[in-house]
C-alpha cells in the first residue's frame, strides 16, 4: 500500500511575524501588512513554508492585539481586509501559507459582547463571560492574573466580579456557554473561507475554567506556577480538549489542508502531548518544556526523548527557541555567543518535526534593552510581575544598516527602539556565505517530513541523534570531540559549508554541530 503523503505542516518551517515590528510601509512607526508583503521575497528566499502573524484584528492594544474588539476584521493601524487578502495571495504565489493568531480565551473589554455583558444581569451576552458573586465580601476565589494581581474585578453596575486571567481589560470568555462555541466556529470559518491556512491558538491551555471556581491550590513558585498557585482550576481544564476535537472536525473539512497550532503553555511533555488527542485535536502543539530547557546536551536530550515518548503515534513535534513573550534564544540560551547561536539554530532545524522561527532568529538577533520610558507592554512594563519585559524581544527587524534600518522611513521614530543592530541586518548578512543568515537558510533547506528520532551514543556533553535521513552531532562543551559520522554531505554550524566525505570519525569543535546526510 502506498503511504499517504505527509501533510504540508509536518516538518515545515513556520516563521512568526510580529507584525508591528517587521516592516512599516507607511511611516507611522508601526509595522503593517503592506510592509510584510514588501518582504515576502526575503521569506521565500529564506525558504519558509508558512508565516504566523501576531494578532491582526482590531484591538485597543492594551495587550497589543491579544485583546480583540472585533474578530471579523483587520486592525486599521496594520492595514485593511484587502491588504490581508493580497498578503494571502502574494504569499501563496511564493508557496507560503498564512496563519492568523486566534484569541479564544478572552476578548477585549471594549468588545461589543463584553459591553453588553456588563450592562445588566440579564443582558444577551451576560453568560458569554465568567461572572461570579463576591465571596466573604471579596473576590470569588484566589486566582491570580498574569501580572500577579487578583484575576477578578468587581463591576459596580451589577455588583458581580468578572474573571480575567490576563489584564483587567481582557475578560475571560465563558466556554461553558454553547453560544461561545458557535461564535468561534463562525470566526474560524470566516477566516478559512478567506484563504487563511490555519491558526496559532492563543492560550490554548485556557478556555474552560473550573465550573465550581475552586481555589487553585498552593504551589512552590516556579516557571509553571509563577504566583505560588498550582494552575489547575483557572486554566488547563480537561473540558478544553473537546473544543479542539470540535475545531479539528471543522478544519479538516477544508482543502487544501489547514493547520491548528496551539500555544499549549504547559511545562511537562505529557500534558503538552495531550493536546494532540488521539490525532483528533490540535495538529501541532508548541513545546514550552523544550523552550525553557537549559541549553545543555543532557537537558535538551532528555526533554526531546520525553517529548517523542509522550506524543501519540504519528504526531509531529514542534521546536521553537524564541517568541514575543520571552527573551530571545540568542540571549537566553546563548549569551550572544555566535557559536552557541549557530548550534541552537542547528538543533532547532534538525530535530524531526516542525520548526517555528521568530523574526530575527535567522540573523541571530538577541534582546534589545528597552529603557523604562520607551516600554510599551502594560503586562510587563516597569518590572511588573511577569518573567521579563517583553518589549525587549519585540523591537524592529533590521533590514539594512542605515537610518531607520530599512524598517521604517528615515527619520521616523519606530514604536520600539532599534537598539544597536549595526552589522546585523539582513543586507549585511545576506550575501555572506559564512553569516548566521546563510546558515539558517541552509538549515531550512534540510527540513524533512520524517518524524523519527533516535538518540545515539556520544561522549559526555555531546548530543548525537538521528532525525530521519540526518545524523547530528552537537558539541555542548568547550573541548574538541570526536564522533562517528555517516558518509555523504556534512553541514557544519561553524563554517556553514557543505562538504562530501566518507563515513568515519570526525572532529567537532567546541559548540559546533555537524549534520551528516546520507546520500
Ligand atoms: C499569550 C500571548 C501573549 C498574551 C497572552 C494573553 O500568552 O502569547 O502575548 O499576552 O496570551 O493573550
Ligand atoms: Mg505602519
Amino acid at each position: 500500500m502506498e503511504a499517504m503523503p505527509a501533510p504540508w505542516w509536518q516538518g515545515c518551517t513556520i516563521y512568526q511575524v510580529y507584525v508591528r515590528s517587521f516592516r512599516d510601509s507607511d511611516g507611522d512607526g508601526y509595522g503593517d501588512l503592506p510592509g510584510i508583503i514588501s518582504r515576502l521575497d526575503h521569506l521565500a528566499w529564506l525558504g519558509v513554508d508558512a508565516v504566523w502573524l501576531s494578532p491582526t484584528m482590531p484591538s485597543p492594544d492594551h495587550d497589543w492585539g491579544y485583546d480583540v474588539s472585533d474578530y471579523y476584521s483587520v486592525h486599521p493601524e496594520l492595514g485593511t481586509m484587502e491588504d490581508l487578502d493580497r498578503l494571502i495571495s502574494e504569499a501563496g504565489a511564493r508557496g507560503i501559507r498564512v496563519l492568523l493568531d486566534l484569541v479564544p480565551n478572552h476578548s477585549s473589554s471594549e468588545h461589543a459582547w463584553f459591553i453588553d455583558s456588563r450592562s445588566s444581569l440579564s443582558s444577551a451576552h451576560r453568560d458569554w463571560y465568567v461572572w461570579a458573586d463576591p465571596k466573604d465580601g471579596g473576590a470569588p476565589n484566589n486566582w491570580r492574573d498574569a501580572t500577579g494581581d487578583p484575576a477578578w474585578t468587581l463591576d459596580p453596575t451589577t455588583g458581580q466580579y468578572y474573571l480575567h486571567n490576563f489584564l483587567e481589560s481582557q475578560p475571560d470568555l465563558n466556554w461553558w456557554n454553547p453560544a461561545v462555541h458557535q461564535e468561534f466556529q463562525r470566526i474560524i470559518k470566516f477566516w478559512l473561507d478567506r484563504g487563511v491556512a490555519g491558526f496559532r491558538i492563543d492560550v490554548a491551555h485556557g478556555l474552560y475554567k473550573d465550573a465550581e471556581l475552586r481555589d487553585d491550590p498552593p504551589a512552590q513558585i516556579g516557571a509553571a506556577n509563577p504566583h505560588g498557585l498550582q494552575v489547575v482550576y483557572s486554566k488547563r481544564r480537561p473540558e478544553t480538549h473537546a473544543v479542539y476535537r470540535e475545531w479539528r472536525r471543522l478544519v479538516d473539512a477544508y482543502q487544501p489542508e489547514r493547520l491548528l497550532l496551539g500555544e499549549t503553555w504547559v511545562l511537562d511533555p505529557a500534558s503538552m502531548a495531550g493536546y494532540y488527542g488521539q490525532g483528533d485535536e490540535l495538529h501541532l502543539a508548541l513545546n514550552f518544556a523544550f523552550f525553557f530547557s537549559d541549553f545543555d546536551a543532557g537537558a535538551l536530550r532528555s526533554i526531546v526523548e520525553r517529548t517523542v515518548d509522550e506524543l501519540p503515534a504519528g504526531a509531529c513535534p514542534v521546536w521553537a527557541g524564541s517568541n514575543h513573550d520571552e527573551s530571545r534564544f540568542p540571549t537566553r540560551w546563548c549569551a550572544r555567543d555566535e557559536r552557541r547561536i549557530r548550534l541552537a539554530l542547528t538543533v532547532l532545524f534538525t530535530l524531526p518535526g516542525t520548526t517555528v522561527l521568530y523574526y530575527g532568529d535567522e540573523l541571530g538577533l538577541g534582546d534589545v534593552e528597552v529603557p523604562d520610558q520607551y516600554q510599551r507592554d502594560p503586562m510587563s512594563w516597569h518590572g511588573r510581575a511577569i518573567r521579563i519585559n517583553r518589549d525587549q524581544a519585540r523591537t524592529p527587524m533590521p533590514w539594512e544598516s542605515s537610518d531607520g534600518y530599512g524598517f521604517t522611513v528615515a527619520g521616523v521614530t519606530p514604536w520600539l527602539p532599534f537598539g544597536d543592530r549595526n552589522g546585523l541586518s539582513v543586507a549585511d548578512q545576506r550575501d555572506d556565505p559564512s553569516s548566521v543568515l546563510s546558515l539558517t537558510r541552509a538549515l531550512i533547506a534540510l527540513k524533512h517530513s520524517d518524524i523519527s528520532y533516535r538518540t545515539m551514543p556520544a561522549p559526555a556533553g555531546v548530543w548525537m541523534y538521528g532525525s530521519g535521513p540526518l545524523t547530528v552531532g552537537a558539541n555542548f562543551t568547550d573541548t574538541r570531540q570526536r564522533v562517528p559520522m555517516p558518509g555523504g554531505s556534512t553541514l557544519s554550524s561553524l563554517t556553514g559549508v557543505t562538504t562530501f566525505s566518507p563515513a568515519g570519525e570526525r572532529v567537532i569543535e567546541p559548540w559546533e554541530a555537524l549534520v551528516g546526510r546520507e546520500t
